[in-house]
């Protein structure tokens, strides 16, 4: 079989970032080799994000551009793949008519044989999901620059169904991997000279494998991915706050190579609004998890999500988000408008009736707040002096290499003699809102 070219481009979260490797590794097998350029491609694919609309009309748009390619070079295979192939299933072929392939996150071993169908001039569509599936036995080919910080895929799917969420539709049933095929992955990646893996699923609190002699939590998994060499740097996301235990934190604590950072989505500050969303837990419980962190892990850096604008915020509402990310000192946010997203409970049984220049203003008065809370969490660390992970060459000088501390934080410092992989202790002498800046 000659060989074939694949491009793939990947939008959405770090799970989709896996799936693209593991499509990678199945299209291998038939003889499909990866490049960075879409214009040599023999098959274009969309590893797609269906979270809010802004994520989906961006493929759109994108859809649109690959027009130029197909003109081309007709022999070019286009699909799409991901959350919004399985949230639009066969009305994608209708719509975009130059996709020819649309496949869901869990029937990515079908791919060859769809490749097939496409070739006989026919489309290809599979957007079934699976209870089972995790990918477990696949090993993903790599696509990371850096050659230093992976992931690791450990579940699949989530049964959580907040209310204004598209992932348990588009991920389908939550679903554990195999420890064994974690251990195995996770070691190789030691072996091959990554030293940062982190441990991804929508809610990896509840990764519980039961087909062993004994079974497996998350903390036990995590004390096993930690004990593979101190030299591993092991995180993990995402955590939900109903699920956070103190069990957890105190694993935590036993090992200095499980980071000192954790992502713990609040998404509002007020308990009325979290009922709405269906999060499971109170602002006093949330606060009480925080409490835990600082309690157990002292020193630790909290990021966290926040949705503005959802059904029914007030502003009232609004100001009690804003007084909770004050009072949590949040190191790091990701904050987004609300986006109504068909089929999921919210749209079905609430009005999106939040105006949307209110939506706008609430959103920039959260990320005035963040920046300010940035910046005073990077001030703190001025004197300090920093175990990093060196990740590669700074963007903005050759001179300069960057890397994180165990807090998650970007750490730019004198290049030296040191090579991505390599741990360095750095002192911070200055910062900026997003970057510590080191002396050697
Ligand atoms: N499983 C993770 C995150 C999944 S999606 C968790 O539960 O935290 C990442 C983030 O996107 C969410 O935390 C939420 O803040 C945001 N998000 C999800 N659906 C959204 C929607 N309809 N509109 C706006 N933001 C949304
Ligand atoms: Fe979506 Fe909630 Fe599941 Fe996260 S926990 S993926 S926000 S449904
Ligand atoms: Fe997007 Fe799907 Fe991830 S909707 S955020 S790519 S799970």
């Amino acid at each position: 079989m000659s060989i074939r070219k694949l491009y793939i481009e990947t939008y959405g979260c770090q799970m989709n970032v896996v799936d693209s490797e593991v499509v990678a590794a199945i299209l291998q097998q038939q003889h499909y080799q990866l490049t960075e350029e879409m214009d040599e491609a023999d098959l274009i694919l969309i590893n797609t994000c269906s979270i809010r609309d802004h994520a989906e009309q961006r493929i759109r748009s994108r859809l649109k551009e690959l027009k130029r390619v197909k003109q081309k070079n007709a022999g070019t295979a286009v699909g799409v793949i991901g959350c919004m192939a399985e949230r639009l299933k066969e009305n994608l072929l209708e719509e975009e008519p130059l996709v020819d392939l649309v496949v869901g996150p869990d029937a990515y071993r079908e791919l060859p044989a769809l490749l097939e169908q496409v070739e006989n001039g026919q489309k290809g569509i599979d957007t079934l999901l699976s209870t089972k599936e995790t990918y477990g036995d696949i090993n993903p080919v790599r696509m990371d620059k850096n050659h230093v910080t992976s992931f690791v895929s450990i579940m699949r799917g989530c049964n959580n169904f907040c209310s204004y969420c598209v992932v348990p539709g588009t991920r389908g049933r939550e679903r554990s991997r195999d420890p064994e095929s974690i251990m195995k992955e996770a070691g190789s990646l030691f072996e091959n000279g990554y030293r940062e893996l982190t441990l991804l699923g929508q809610n990896v609190n509840s990764y519980r494998w039961e087909q062993g002699a004994s079974p497996v939590r998350f903390e036990q998994l995590l004390a096993m991915v930690a004990g593979i060499d101190p030299m591993l740097r092991v995180r993990f996301a995402t955590s939900h706050p109903k699920d956070m235990s103190d069990d957890l934190l105190q694993v935590m604590a036993r090992h200095q190579n499980l980071c000192r950072s954790i992502h713990l989505p609040v998404q509002s500050g007020s308990t009325k609004v979290l009922d709405r969303m269906k999060r499971k837990y109170t602002a006093e419980h949330y606060m009480d998890r925080i409490e835990a962190i600082r309690k157990h892990l002292p020193g630790a850096s909290i990021s966290t999500d926040i949705i503005a604008g959802f059904c029914g915020e007030t502003e009232d509402d609004h100001l009690q988000t804003l007084s909770l990310m004050e009072w949590v000192g949040y190191d790091f946010s990701f904050m987004f408008k609300y986006s109504e997203r068909p089929g999921t409970f919210a749209a079905r049984s609430y009005k999106d009736d939040v105006p949307a220049e209110v939506k706008t203003r609430r959103l920039n008065e959260i990320i005035d707040l963040q920046t300010k809370l940035s910046l005073h969490s990077k001030e703190k660390d001025v004197g300090q002096v920093f175990e990093v992970l060196v990740e590669g060459t700074s963007k903005k000088s050759d001179e300069k290499l960057y890397g994180r501390s165990s807090q998650n934080k970007v750490v730019v410092f004198p290049r030296g003699n040191l090579k991505p992989g390599d741990y360095t202790h750095v002192k911070i002498s200055g910062c900026t809102s997003a970057t510590l800046i080191g002396e050697s």
